[in-house]
């Protein structure tokens, strides 16, 4: 369970990031943070792992609050994949830059070799084991930062823009990817911009604006809000632009769903004919 209670936070440079920020994830959930850029929404998640501390207001990460752990204690709950892979990948080949957490955090050999081979496995990235991720593509590198992340097997997954540098075909593995780690108990906070995919994968979607939160409900709901959208610099999920247009025709106004708007578009075709 992620608790953040009434999180202020300002920047040395005096920029307040957040304005009393209140939310809580329980364990297991699917949260996408969205929100225009500079909302706070990469501020906010970085509390999440201790890596930045509130000015005023807490954060606690099952029962135990981040300015009375260490950021090395709280990584092994908390996995944190960053907006630009850069800023985590540092060793010489893919398969190092996974084993250096797990030996960090004491594992034998043995169980590193296999968390690698899995990790990598899931990733895509098997043909890169002895690559430098300098080398590889952005997309890539993403990916690198992701499986050497999920080898530890954190219970809470946050990550940053994971979609950015993604084609679809990756994406859709991504999304997968997402729904075998939430069948797996994983609490999940994903921030992004890609309206299409937050569709696709349907959370709770909260949505931030100049240091708040100002929305927080159901993919369906908020997705389909195009009052709140607008505020907010997102455009309507492609799916929910139709059935805005189809007002007046009898359907609901809540879908983002492909397969709920094809059902609703065969069912109306049936009875027509
Ligand atoms: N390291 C930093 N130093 C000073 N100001 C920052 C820093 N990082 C972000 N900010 C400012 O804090 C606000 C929120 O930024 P950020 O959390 O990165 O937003 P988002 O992830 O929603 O785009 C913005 O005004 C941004 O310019
Ligand atoms: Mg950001």
């Amino acid at each position: 369970m992620l608790i953040v209670e009434n999180v202020r936070f300002s920047y040395a440079s005096g920029v307040e990031a957040l304005k009393g920020v209140s939310l809580t994830v329980k364990d297991s959930e699917f949260v996408a943070i969205m929100g225009q850029n500079g909302a706070g929404k990469t501020t906010l998640i970085k509390h999440f792992n201790g890596l930045l501390k509130p000015t005023s207001g807490s954060v606690r990460i099952n029962g135990v609050e981040t300015t009375k752990t260490s950021v090395a204690t709280l990584a092994r709950d908390v996995g944190f994949v960053f907006q630009n892979p850069d800023h985590q990948l540092f060793s010489e080949t893919v398969d190092d830059e996974i084993a250096f957490a797990l030996k960090n955090f004491g594992y034998e050999a043995e169980v590193i070799e296999k968390r690698i081979t899995w990790a990598v496995n899931l990733l895509g990235l098997t043909q890169y084991r002895k690559t430098s991720p300098f080398m590889l593509s952005g997309g890539e590198r993403k990916r690198v930062a992701l499986a050497s992340v999920l080898a530890w097997d954190p219970k809470i997954l946050v990550l940053d823009e994971p979609t950015i540098g993604q084609d679809h075909r990756q994406k859709e593995n991504l999304r997968q990817f997402i729904m075998q780690m939430q069948t797996q108990g994983k609490t999940i906070v994903m921030v992004t911009h890609d309206v299409e995919f937050v569709a696709e994968c349907n959370p709770r979607v909260v949505l931030m604006r100049e240091g708040k939160i100002v929305a927080d409900g159901a993919g369906k709901e908020i997705l389909t809000n195009p009052v709140l959208l607008e505020q907010s610099s997102i455009v309507l999920p492609q799916i929910a632009q139709v059935f805005a247009k189809l007002t007046g025709q009898g359907f609901p106004l809540d879908i983002i769903d492909i397969y709920e708007a094809k059902d609703l578009l065969m069912e109306k075709l049936r009875r027509r004919s």
